[in-house]
């Protein structure tokens, strides 16, 4: 059975061409310890990793590609900006649109550190306004946390204006970029972002296992993780240069060189006909659902862009069910559940019963919509109605 792969904001799949051939290179030539020794084969490997930081550099206008850190996906990143930001007593504004990623760490401030949180919701045509975010700026506010796309709806968040925002009020601005990452245009400096967490293994097409965090230069974070970095080993303190002072121990070198075969794509391609191709495909989607009866879409209407993701539901059967049927019988590999954001789930009323997700990548096809289109109708008949 062909398998269409319809999980991209999960993890994309399949990769580009060159992608496991970068990483096989390592592994047959040159995994040695980068930045430890300084023997031929280190210094290839170090050479890898600072080229992968400088395409990606390139691809976020970071203007210093040492202020660019890498994790092992955006969570541990979110973890470090948010933990090694935030201090007692402070005040940060986020959204009703948080993945666990973002909300877990900060109510673990609140609850270790009485970190206040104030979650923006959208308005009542489903849309979030950077002014909403100006009203909740307090006293204390010294950070905005917020998704750059939904994991849910694919809805986009005008990032740009919240900028303009935190810059007047002289707040850092942090972005989540899982979903926006390699498919939306992103710069750093014109947009006012001072941290970006990025997966590698989604819109930047390297494997799982590598992510990053950009810090602007002028922030001040404590490191999460403390330890060897190959530099300063005299001290027993974290160095204070960067990037060391956020990459202790050894990096994956392998799945880095995989990234930097994913960014060149993403760059070659561009942004914006990937972006393009996801959309097409998400929009015929929600077109084709729209004309079968007893399926509910969740976020705003047809006419707003988003990035490729749809969610929905078949009136009276189980989304998990569904899901299980699309694998089962069509090959059509989709996510049912939660998708680790209840808040968003609330936020567009499927906390009770969760939905099935749909996500595109630059390899699926308009023929893969059509087959989808044509499961959902199948199934919907199947259960009689
Ligand atoms: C919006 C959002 N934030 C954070 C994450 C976490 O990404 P990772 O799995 O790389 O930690 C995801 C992954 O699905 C996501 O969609």
């Amino acid at each position: 059975m062909r398998i269409i792969y319809l999980d991209n904001a999960a993890s994309t799949w399949p990769k580009p061409a060159g992608v496991k051939e970068a990483m096989a290179e390592v592994i047959d030539h040159y995994a040695a310890n980068p930045g430890r020794g300084g023997h031929a084969l280190s210094k290839r490997a170090g050479k890898t990793l600072f080229q992968t930081r400088a395409q990606l550099s390139r691809l976020f206008g970071i203007k210093n590609p040492n202020n660019l850190f890498f994790f092992l996906n955006a969570t541990q990143a979110l973890n470090q900006a948010i933990k090694g930001y935030l201090q007692a007593g402070d005040h940060v504004i986020s959204t009703t649109i948080e993945h666990n990623a973002v909300r877990r760490p900060l109510e673990y401030m609140r609850r270790t550190k009485n970190v206040e949180i104030t979650y923006i919701a959208p308005r009542e045509d489903q849309l979030f306004y950077a002014e909403d975010f100006r009203q909740a700026v307090q006293a204390n506010t010294r950070l905005i946390v917020v998704s750059h796309a939904s994991n849910l709806t694919g809805l986009i968040l005008p990032v740009e204006e919240i900028g303009k925002i935190a810059r007047e009020h002289s707040i850092p601005l942090l972005v989540d970029a899982s979903q926006t990452a390699g498919i939306l245009p992103i710069d750093v400096e014109s947009m006012n972002i001072d941290m970006l967490a990025f997966p590698g293994h989604k819109g930047l097409y390297g494997p799982q296992g590598t992510g990053g965090l950009y810090i602007n230069d002028s922030l001040e974070l404590e490191p999460l993780i403390h330890g060897g970095t190959g530099s300063q080993s005299e001290s027993v303190d974290q160095p204070q240069k960067r990037p060391e002072r956020f990459e202790s121990g050894t990096v994956n070198t392998v799945g880095l060189a995989g990234l930097l075969a994913g960014a060149n794509f993403v760059l070659e391609r561009g942004v914006e006909e990937i972006h393009k191709h996801e959309w097409t495909l998400a929009r015929m989607t929600m077109e084709g659902l729209s004309q079968l009866s007893g399926i509910k879409m969740y976020g705003p209407g047809l006419d707003i862009e988003r990035v490729g993701v749809v969610s929905f539901n078949i009136e009276g059967i189980d989304a998990t069910e569904v899901s299980f049927i699309l694998d089962q019988q069509y090959g059509i590999a989709t996510r049912a559940g939660y998708h680790c954001t209840p808040l968003a789930h609330q936020t567009v009323g499927t906390d009770k019963e969760g939905a099935v997700r749909v996500s595109f990548g630059i390899f699926n096809t308009e023929q893969d919509v059509r087959d989808l289109l044509q499961a959902v109708k199948e199934i919907k008949e199947a259960f009689h109605f």
